[in-house]
């Protein structure tokens, strides 16, 4: 076990979410000893706006801790002991292509779900690998433990090209979730016992305990009144509580109220009612002008302000998603076995799904990586639409691996999102164009007919 206190690593440290990360991190210095906080970014203009206001948080807290800013990899990684991984390939501004592209088509335009999911996918499995290949090159045999999305092909990815790498790949979902339905059932999240099987933003709770006591019967009364949404959405849920996620957080009680047993992840709204998402999208306002105009805005705002004035307006939240990767890091680091939702290799936990598949379960996390439980059989209905998902998920790795503009116009096809094939080609067709930057060429196995 590695002896704190830690240097760590935020690898996208230009990141909106950065500064609520290293907020966590520091109300949890007792738990998570740190001697120093480490921002990496390939974009240092944007990393040098934000790390005046990290530094501002870590300050506040703490004189001794080492605060470095860089965009060299040696010096990122060079003896640390953790890494937190959060990139984010094409920003905001392929973000936006993702979302809008897809849209022009009338299909489903979401940053990790349907074909701009699997847009993100090709952008992202490659950066990925080189960041593993630098943290193995440089560090003290550090954990990523990663955010970066899409994770499911993030995921796999990594698993196909470096099986080896440690890394531990994680989403702040289905914590989201148990947070809200914490707050209706009046306990802490941690109280939470949850059987939960999937895929990354593809799965489903299928208990919930209190003190060994069943909580879904509870629950499937509230989600019918009012879906995953609590009183006071705002306060229980800041980083999740613009109009659009109070509408995600609602859409669970249709899906509920079609298919009572499980609670799904907020996610399989884009794939069991892609016609009720399209309706309701603006295709020239997407999620990420909403972001843009507001997280980012006002992260950006509150920079200003402080390097102007010398005091930071609030202007992050620190919610389950910095809380979640401090938690996950300190049972990596002092071997606490925590029980957690991550992404691992299913290996049987669930009998029906291929054994490399990479699901996301509960796993004991040890020092030694993450321990999943057996969830067993799961029900036909869930299983095709998994099997489905996964298909569409491997199929676009192959493609980015391969070069194959075969395999992804399948990976585009088989996704639950895309009504047919021509709507499938002309989306990626257009995705071609747009991410000429950053995908591996797609080259056509048959030309001219032969
Ligand atoms: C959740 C998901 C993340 C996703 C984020 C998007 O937290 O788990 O994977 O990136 O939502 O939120 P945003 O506010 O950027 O739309
Ligand atoms: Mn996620």
């Amino acid at each position: 076990m590695k002896k704190p206190p830690f240097i760590l690593s935020i690898a996208g440290g230009g990141s909106t979410y950065t500064p609520g990360i290293v907020k966590s991190l520091m109300v949890r210095l007792t738990d998570f000893p740190i001697a120093e906080i480490r921002l990496y970014d390939i974009d240092s203009q944007r990393q040098d706006v934000i790390a005046p206001v990290v530094e501002k948080v870590i300050r506040d807290h703490s004189d001794n801790i080492k605060f470095t800013v860089t965009d060299d990899p040696e010096t990122a990684f060079n003896g640390a002991h953790f890494v937190f991984a959060q990139m984010r390939v094409g920003q905001y501004a392929m973000r936006e292509q993702d979302e809008k592209i897809p849209l022009r088509h009338g299909v489903v335009g979401q940053e990790t779900c349907g074909p701009g999911g699997l847009a993100y996918g090709l952008r992202t499995i490659l950066p990925m690998v080189e960041l593993i290949d630098f943290v193995e090159k440089y560090s003290d045999n550090a954990w990523i433990v990663n955010y970066s999305n899409p994770a499911a092909i993030v995921a796999e990815g990594v698993r196909r090209l470096r099986p080896n790498a440690k890394v531990l790949n994680i989403c702040d979902m289905p914590v989201a979730a148990m947070r809200n339905m914490a707050a209706v059932l009046g306990v802490d999240r941690h109280d939470l016992d949850v059987d939960y099987f999937g895929l990354n933003h593809f799965g489903w709770f299928s208990s919930i305990r209190v003190k060994g006591e069943e909580k879904l019967p509870q629950l499937r009364e509230h989600i019918a009144k009012f879906g995953l949404l609590t009183e006071d959405a705002a306060q229980t849920d800041p980083q999740h509580s613009d109009p659009s996620w109070v509408k995600t957080w609602r859409n669970i009680q249709p899906l509920m109220d079609a298919f009572p047993e499980y609670i799904p992840n907020p996610y399989l709204q884009y794939y069991l009612m892609a016609n009720d998402i399209v309706e309701h999208q603006d295709p020239e306002y997407t999620r990420a002008n909403e972001v843009m105009d507001g997280r980012e805005k006002r992260l950006f705002e509150a920079a200003r302000v402080y390097k102007e004035t010398g005091i930071l307006p609030d202007a992050f939240h620190v919610g389950v998603h910095g809380a979640f990767i401090v938690d996950v890091a300190c049972s990596l680091a002092f071997d606490l076995r925590q029980r957690h939702l991550v992404i691992v290799e299913n290996k049987g936990a669930i009998t029906g799904l291929p054994f490399d598949a990479m699901v996301e379960v509960p796993a004991y996390i040890t020092a030694h990586g993450p321990e999943p439980i057996r969830i067993g059989d799961i029900p036909r209905f869930h299983q095709a639409l998994l099997e489905q998902q996964l298909a569409s998920e491997q199929l676009l790795v192959e493609a980015t691996l391969e070069g194959s503009y075969e395999k992804a116009l399948q990976a585009f096809t088989l996704n639950k999102t895309v009504p047919s094939v021509v709507h499938a080609k002309k989306i990626l067709d257009d995705m071609i164009e747009e991410n000429k930057a950053y995908w591996p060429e797609l080259r056509k196995q048959y030309k001219n007919g032969k």
